[in-house]
């Protein structure tokens, strides 16, 4: 197992009816800025069941935070929190919501220019204004990690960022928010946290048996409950499973002592960035090319993967790793995500304009090996289409 430290402050609160003890959790005489996206939370109900809880608080509202939080929305928070004096945030909303308050929490007291955030990938941040989450969407995990993806349409950049500061002080997960999520969205977040746990998982064997194990139990109750989600919607414990294995896939759990790859992110980013594509469906056009091409270097893992995950015992070496990534296509097409380029309208054109965009940000040696040039991904991408 390779060395690693493991930190996580984040407390969960977990299951129905929660939110509204969430006042509890935010230092009494807060000046709280509650952050949210497009309506959804106030359409099904969400935010007024947080409003309740905060009554008697100090408390204003930032909404209009895009799927794919937008640089120049989040500053306009970043103003009226400096204007204003809060000094606690409250996330209400997925994984955009979240991220997006991440940058707000560091922007607000960061001196310098806020993009350097970004360009420095977090290594600039200091500090960060405390904040908490009430999450509606399961599959990014940001409600209990360091990091965040912010873009900036004008520029085509979607860049992420990691400091401990960002940390939420708490999160309150109460899957019953979930029901109201559109099929499209709960797919989307279930091929999410199927890539957060293979970037952790499939790379090539460092003795964690205990990471090993758990990433496939996770993946094993996606490919279980997954397709639940969608065929019983009001399922609560589906859906309560489905938010805790997104939570578990990304908190540092699954990755601490193991290589980590990354590379089908990135890249995911880098297709988000330029066709508004959504961050699920990225990565379920690329994972089954990513691993198909780099296949030797990931063969121990994905043989392991084949027989734990898929129960594949029959064949060559070959055979069942090719047996295995069809599943893993397979499994993202049942839940009508589409795998390849073509299905979303995008054509070759992509191919030399996203190696550009990698190169731009300085993603040229990507995976557990860094050998993910931009060459090798024009290669997938190629499969891709
Ligand atoms: O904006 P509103 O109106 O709230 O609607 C949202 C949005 O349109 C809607 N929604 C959320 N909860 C709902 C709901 N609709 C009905 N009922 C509910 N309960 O869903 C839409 C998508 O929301 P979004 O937050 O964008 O989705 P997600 O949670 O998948 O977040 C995606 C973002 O997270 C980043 C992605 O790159 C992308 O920008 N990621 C963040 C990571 C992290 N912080 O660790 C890691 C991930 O790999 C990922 O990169
Ligand atoms: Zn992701």
């Amino acid at each position: 197992m390779l060395n690693f430290k493991f930190y996580n402050p984040t407390r969960i609160i977990f299951g129905k009816g929660r939110i509204k003890t969430v006042s509890r959790e935010i230092p009494r005489g807060s000046k709280i800025l509650v952050t949210y996206g497009g309506g959804s939370v106030r359409r099904h109900g969400v935010l007024d069941q947080v409003m309740k809880a905060l009554e008697g608080c100090d408390v204003r509202e930032f909404g209009g935070i895009e799927p794919n939080p937008e640089y120049d929305t989040l500053m306009k928070a970043v103003q009226l929190v400096r204007s204003t004096g809060i000094d606690f945030l409250l996330a209400v909303g997925g994984g955009s919501v979240i991220d997006g308050t991440k940058f707000i929490a560091a922007a607000a007291v960061f001196e310098g220019d806020p993009w350097e955030i970004l360009t420095s990938f977090g290594s600039k941040v200091s500090g960060a204004l405390p904040f908490g989450t009430v999450l509606t969407l399961p599959a990014t995990s940001s409600e209990m990690n360091d990091g965040a993806v912010i873009s900036r349409r004008s520029i085509n950049a979607k860049l992420h960022f990691a400091h401990p500061s960002v940390f939420p002080r708490f999160s309150v997960l109460d899957p019953a928010t979930t029901i109201t999520l559109p099929p499209e969205q709960v797919s989307n977040g279930i091929v999410d946290t199927f890539v957060h746990i293979t970037e952790q998982y499939i790379t090539y064997p460092a003795g964690g048996k205990i990471q090993d194990r758990f990433a496939e139990g996770l993946l094993l109750t996606l490919i279980e409950d997954g397709p639940k989600a969608l065929l019983e919607p009001e399922n609560y414990d589906v859906r309560a499973n489905l938010m805790w294995c997104a939570t578990l896939g990304l908190n540092g759990l699954i990755g601490a002592g193991v290589p980590q790859d990354w590379a089908t992110h990135m890249v995911g980013h880098e297709l988000t960035a330029l066709y508004g594509l959504d961050h699920g469906k990225t990565l379920a056009i690329l994972l089954p090319a990513m691993l198909k091409v780099r296949s030797s270097d990931k063969r121990e893992k994905l043989l392991q993967y084949a027989e734990r995950v898929w129960g594949i015992t029959q064949g060559g070496d070959d055979e069942r790793i090719d047996a295995a990534i069809e599943r893993t296509r397979a499994f993202f097409e049942s839940l009508n995500v589409r795998t390849n380029l073509g299905s979303y309208g995008i054509s070759g054109e992509c191919i030399p304009r996203v190696a550009e965009q990698l190169r731009r940000h300085g993603m040229t040696r990507l995976g557990e090996r860094a050998d993910v040039t931009p060459e090798m991904v024009k290669k997938i991408l190629e499969s891709c289409l």
